[in-house]
């Protein structure tokens, strides 16, 4: 990350430890990430890119070392509630929807607290909906959808707030290779079309292939950062909710 872009993740000597200290999931990570890349993060299962996420999105604090996201600084900032609700769109493998409630309901839940009626939300929920594709399926709830449909309204409700950063772990994890690509072209369109920064940790080697950056974990520290020899995709339509 040195071509002048405003960095929008800093990273500095961030370590997390656990059971007492004996084991340091993160051993010192120092990272850039600018605003607008597309960044994966891969790495054996254990090297701590969980971890690193759940720190990156203030779930949990480090031992040691500076956080920055989107001009926060994670140490000082009071309101991370906040903070997670309008800056961050967190996207996990298991997709957390509320199995009771319908799914746009689930895409509302974000935008409580944010100042809107009860009708802009809903009209916001169908728009993001209809962003991801399944519309139609606003008023069924999770335990109805496949696997494909239940992480497109875990992206939807990611995005209920307009955040600057998304932030995936492991979003096709479960699904299909025609599916997961479609996932990925979702997440592609939001940094193309809205300039959002995406991090997606993965296994997968297709997911990475399509990220413009690729860095590799291996026992809690980065041991490699490249850029991707792969072209740019070419710009396509716009497809902002
Ligand atoms: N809450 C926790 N309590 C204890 N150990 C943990 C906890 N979270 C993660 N770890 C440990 O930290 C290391 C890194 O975990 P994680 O970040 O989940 O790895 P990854 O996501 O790369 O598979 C692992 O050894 C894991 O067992
Ligand atoms: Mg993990």
């Amino acid at each position: 990350m040195n071509d002048g872009r405003d960095v929008v993740i800093r990273c500095r000597g961030v370590v997390k430890a656990f059971e007492n200290g004996r084991l340091r999931a993160l051993d010192g990570v120092d990272l850039d990430i600018g605003a607008g890349e597309f960044v994966a993060i891969m790495g054996p299962s254990g090297c701590g890119k969980s971890t690193l996420l759940n720190l990156i999105s203030a779930l949990d604090q480090p031992d040691d070392g500076e956080i920055e996201v989107a001009g926060h600084d994670l140490r000082s900032h009071r309101h991370l509630n906040h903070f997670r609700a309008r800056d961050i769109g967190l996207v996990f493998q298991l997709d957390n929807l509320l199995p009771g409630l319908t799914v746009r309901e689930n895409v509302e839940v974000p935008m409580y607290g944010q100042g809107l009626s009860a009708r802009q939300r809903h009209a916001r929920a169908m728009q993001l909906l209809s962003f991801v594709g399944i519309e139609d399926r606003a008023a069924a709830r999770p335990p109805e959808l496949s696997g494909g449909e239940r992480q497109r309204v875990a992206i939807a409700r990611a995005l209920a707030n307009g955040p600057g950063v998304i932030l995936a772990d492991e979003p096709t994890g479960r699904l299909d290779s025609a599916t997961s690509g479609k996932v990925l072209d979702l997440l592609e369109s939001l940094r193309r079309n809205q300039g959002a920064t995406v991090v997606v940790v993965t296994h997968d080697p297709a997911v990475a292939a399509r990220a413009d950056r690729v860095i590799r974990m291996l026992d809690g520290r980065v041991v490699e950062d490249g850029s991707n020899p792969r072209p740019a995709v070419p710009a396509a339509p716009d497809a902002r909710p």
